[in-house]
């Protein structure tokens, strides 16, 4: 009996070569613009570091907020995961992140999340010992996620039902970034207006637990 072909044996990429990748050829055939994305995962990739950065600053001037701290933890830690999940996405599609960091904080696509009172981190902030509240805090906070939200969302629609890697990778991001604007809101409408917007959160089961992007499973007892 002869041997029946095999319709995915070969194709574009020749046997052997090591120069072109089919992972990439096929998301291209598929109309993903490789380039284009791999430049807005780069930025993508910075604002998720940077942002863990920022957080770490803004988590310790929510000093004596324990409640507001934890939950900043939490979205500092799940940014650090968010960057570990999309920077080898970056290398498999032929990619580098810069190798200086200078140049990758100044391309993140997100504004810095500076502490307030800093004036844009020039400073430290006044010395009467007060800080900045924990509202002005919180709207940094808010914001970053904000800038977050529309970032994975545009890699969503870029990659939707042709790169079905990047979008689930940008997907699981996403659904954390949402559930973080909702977890800000909450806090910033209580604390700053008096309003209660509850956002459905209760807490992670352990700080930075990333149900999605590190596909743990969800506090759900
Ligand atoms: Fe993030
Ligand atoms: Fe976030």
């Amino acid at each position: 009996m002869a041997t029946r072909a095999k319709k995915h044996a070969t194709g574009k990429v020749p046997a052997g070569d090591l120069t072109q990748r089919v992972g990439v050829e096929q998301i291209d055939a598929r109309g993903v613009n490789v380039p284009e994305l791999l430049e807005k995962l780069i930025d993508a990739a910075g604002a998720e570091f940077t942002t863990y950065y920022y957080y770490t600053i803004l988590r310790m001037y929510l000093a004596g907020n324990e409640d507001y701290k934890e939950i900043c933890e939490d979205a500092r830690l799940e940014d650090r995961a968010h960057f570990e999940l999309i920077t080898p996405r970056i290398y498999e599609l032929g990619g580098s992140i810069p190798y200086d960091i200078r140049e990758f904080a100044d391309r993140a696509g997100c504004p810095d999340a500076y502490l307030p009172g800093t004036e844009d981190g020039k400073q430290a902030p006044s010395a009467d010992g007060g800080g900045p509240t924990a509202a002005a805090i919180l709207e940094v906070l808010l914001e970053a996620e904000r800038c977050a939200i529309r970032t994975w969302s545009e890699v969503c629609d870029l990659t939707f039902g042709k790169d079905p890697r990047t979008y689930d990778m940008a997907a699981r991001i996403l659904n954390e970034e949402v559930e973080h604007e909702a977890w800000f809101i909450e806090l910033l409408s209580k604390e700053r207006d008096g309003v209660v917007r509850p956002s459905g959160h209760f807490r992670r089961g352990t700080p930075g637990e990333a149900p999605y992007s590190k596909n743990a499973g969800f506090y759900n007892p």
